[in-house]
């Protein structure tokens, strides 16, 4: 799976954005069957993933596969919505994380019935409706990352080709976000992009803006909230705190 590579490529150029000790610990939003997360952490021996996904029945074959494989003692399979006001009490306590990978709903509702008919009736297709556009919950997705990612993390997203465009010039309205999309990679059915099949789909890549991020949170009387704020307070408290120690939390917002 190209997003799997792409991590995994990233986390060997990159060693010094994960931790020095552990591997990095993932969040993966929609794990479905957990073949994102239990990919990573099979490549990762050290690594650790928190596997979310709102549908019961996912939660439960994520955990059954982690156990078939034996990874089942290096990931946390919570049910949630991501879209829930409970999202940041539930994964607050993990942050900050280093890395956050979904392969989201994201298929525009307009294109649903265009997809095959082997799709369409043996999928969920809520799983794949990503609402109007498609970004219904990658803006969920990017609302939440940066509170939980430390100041160098990074997102990994499988999207619609026409995704990174609209993720671009949502992020220019978002710019308390922090975010930067730094990379995308395209896999056309065809030669060319044009015209679009169902099966198309992008790669993006965004990284937080370490510097913007942590400036911001500096700042006095700044309403910085989340992952960077308690990095930098606990930067200097307490240089080594460790996964789910930073209680300076108290909510997203
Ligand atoms: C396209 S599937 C991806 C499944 C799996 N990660 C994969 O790559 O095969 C999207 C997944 O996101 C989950 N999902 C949809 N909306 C969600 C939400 N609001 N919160 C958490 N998970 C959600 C669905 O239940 C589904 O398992």
């Amino acid at each position: 799976m190209e997003l799997v590579e792409w991590v995994l490529e990233e986390v060997a150029q990159r060693p010094h954005a994960v931790r020095a000790q552990d591997g990095p610990l993932i969040l993966e939003v929609g794990c479905g069957s957990g073949a994102i997360a239990l990919s990573l952490l099979s490549q990762l021996p050290q690594s650790q993933v928190i596997a979310v996904d709102k549908e019961e029945a996912a939660v439960t074959l994520t955990h059954e596969n982690a156990q078939r494989l034996r990874l089942q003692d290096r990931i946390r399979v919570i049910r949630l919505d991501i879209t829930s006001e409970g999202r940041c009490t539930s994964l607050l306590p993990w942050s900050p994380m280093d890395l956050v990978v979904s392969n989201p709903p994201y298929v525009f509702r307009k294109d649903m019935e265009q997809l095959a008919p082997e799709i369409r009736s043996y999928e969920d297709l809520v799983a794949l409706d990503g609402g109007d556009e498609g970004m219904d919950i990658i803006t969920h997705i990017l609302t939440l990352a940066p509170r939980l990612l430390n100041a160098s993390g990074s997102i990994f997203l499988e999207v619609d080709p026409r995704h990174p465009e609209l993720v671009s010039s949502w992020l220019q309205s978002h710019p308390d976000l922090h975010l930067s999309l730094v990379g995308v990679r395209e896999d056309f059915c065809g030669s060319a992009p044009v015209p679009a099949c169902p099966e198309d789909y992008a790669i993006v890549w965004l990284l937080c803006d370490h510097l913007a991020r942590i400036l911001a949170c500096w700042t006095p009387g700044s309403p910085c909230v989340g992952a960077a704020q308690g990095e930098v307070k606990s930067a200097f408290l307490s240089p080594s705190h460790g996964h789910g120690s930073v209680t300076s939390h108290d909510g997203c917002f």
